[in-house]
């Protein structure tokens, strides 16, 4: 459930009318909703209960400032992949001591950073990057808290884009191997073993593939505590779906049910501390894109709804045939319907938001693409020198602007001409 709702023919966020914040701010607009993304966060938190846990924001998703000091104030941990997502976490009052640090290119100034702020721990994915950190660890005269990422091997059913734990991806250490990779960590002397990690994709909308790769996971445990390797976590990573449309994915507490009975099974499962790593969850449905008709252009074979806000602002349609709702904010107009593809500025075929969308729709109408909040804004770039959106919280009946609109001066900011072109020569 989300805070974007209907009130008398008004799309509200919250106790703000979305048109509201579209004249004062301009479009286009993302906006967020603070309830919504408490409550998702809560969800995760309720449905674990008293068993030790820690919900890790996957700050991919949305790493808006904003976004990050809430959830830390909530409690939550941090799933990073990049020295700039540490240093977000760090801006917005995160607690280094709840980052997990995951991805598959670690770099040494990334890992001695993470180090150096005390991290919970780092998700490795490879033999290499273990010996890597090691050395890094060494040096720095630190110890690094290590989960191995596997690959359990198993089938998301999601899109192949965002199915992350099939043989075939770059992602984790194949579950084969992750014994004798281990049996290494134990030795090596820059390193820690505190817990056994896997994502397998995002989107997903069963829980069978997350049992399985559970059940995977707890197969390795056994095999780990035969030989004297023991882990104090067990992070199972983000990919819970969202509703885009008519999609019934598990809630957070059919989830986490689940898992506590598979895991209530296991000799030694009561006390192993569980880590989610959310991203998609929790932003999803807190967001919505703003943005509004420029032009109606009847084609031939199609009728096109020319908007403000393209596949750079919002690129999951062009990237993953990705299909979010689009509503108007005013629907108290009466107008005719037609079916429209809903494209944006950008000069790219690809450049879609929808398509065959029933809409009753007129030029200078505002629209909402629903479920905008994750792999939103973080996904956008200045493609075509468009200057990235304005993003907004919504909160009770206020809003605030937490990022500004960038600029026509922010494209180019950081380039330079050449030095013989300031003195006209060629
Ligand atoms: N942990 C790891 C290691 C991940 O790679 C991801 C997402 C997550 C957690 C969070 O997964 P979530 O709960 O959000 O499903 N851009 C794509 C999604 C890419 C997901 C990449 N990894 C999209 O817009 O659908």
């Amino acid at each position: 459930m989300d805070h974007f709702e209907y009130r008398d023919g008004v799309l509200y966020g919250e106790e703000v009318p979305l048109s509201r914040v579209a004249d004062e701010v301009g479009t286009p607009c993302y906006v967020y909703s603070k309830a919504t993304l408490a409550r998702h966060f809560r969800a995760y938190t309720e449905a674990l209960g008293s068993h030790p846990h820690l919900i890790c924001y996957a700050v991919k998703a949305n790493s808006n400032l904003a976004v990050l000091g809430l959830l830390a104030r909530l409690g939550a941990g941090f799933d990073i992949v990049s020295l700039g997502e540490l240093e977000r976490v760090l801006a917005a009052g995160g607690d280094p001591a709840k980052v997990v640090f995951s991805g598959v290119a670690k770099q040494e100034a990334e890992m001695a950073r993470a180090l150096d702020v005390g991290i919970k721990c780092f998700n490795v994915e490879s033999r290499p990057e273990l010996e890597r950190l090691s050395a890094v660890a060494e040096r720095l005269g630190k110890v690094a808290p290590v989960s191995l990422r596997v690959n359990p091997d198993v089938d998301a059913g999601t899109h192949p884009y965002i199915s992350t734990g099939l043989k075939g991806n770059k992602f984790g250490i194949p579950v084969e191997e992750a014994l004798a990779v281990y049996e290494l960590a134990s030795t090596l002397p820059g390193i820690e073993i505190v817990g056994l990690d896997c994502h397998i994709g995002s989107q997903l909308t069963e829980l069978a593939p997350f049992l399985d790769a559970l059940d995977r996971l707890l197969l390795l445990l056994e095999r780990l505590r035969e030989r004297g390797i023991t882990v104090q976590h067990l992070d199972l990573g983000g990919g819970l779906g969202v509703p885009y449309r008519d999609e019934r994915p598990p809630q957070p507490f059919d989830y986490a049910a689940s898992l506590l009975e598979r895991l209530a099974q296991w000799p030694h499962g009561a006390n192993l501390t569980l880590l989610f790593e959310p991203g998609r969850s929790i932003a999803a449905n807190a967001g919505v894109l703003l943005t509004r008709v420029e032009y109606l252009k009847h084609g031939e074979t199609k009728n096109f709804a020319i908007i403000d806000a393209g596949m750079n602002d919002l690129i999951r349609p062009s990237l993953y045939q990705a299909w979010q709702a689009i509503i108007p904010v005013d629907a108290r107009h009466p107008r005719d319907s037609a079916l429209y593809d809903v494209v944006g500025p950008v000069c790219e075929t690809s450049d879609f938001l929808g398509k065959d969308r029933e809409l009753a729709i007129a030029a200078g109408d505002l629209l909402a693409v629903r479920s905008a909040g994750a792999y939103g804004f973080t996904m956008a770039s200045n493609y075509n020198s468009r200057p990235r959106p304005a993003e907004v919280m919504v909160d009770g009946d206020s809003y605030h602007i937490v990022r500004r609109r960038e600029s026509i001066e922010d494209l180019w900011a950081g380039e330079s001409l050449l030095p013989d072109a300031a003195s006209g020569e060629t």
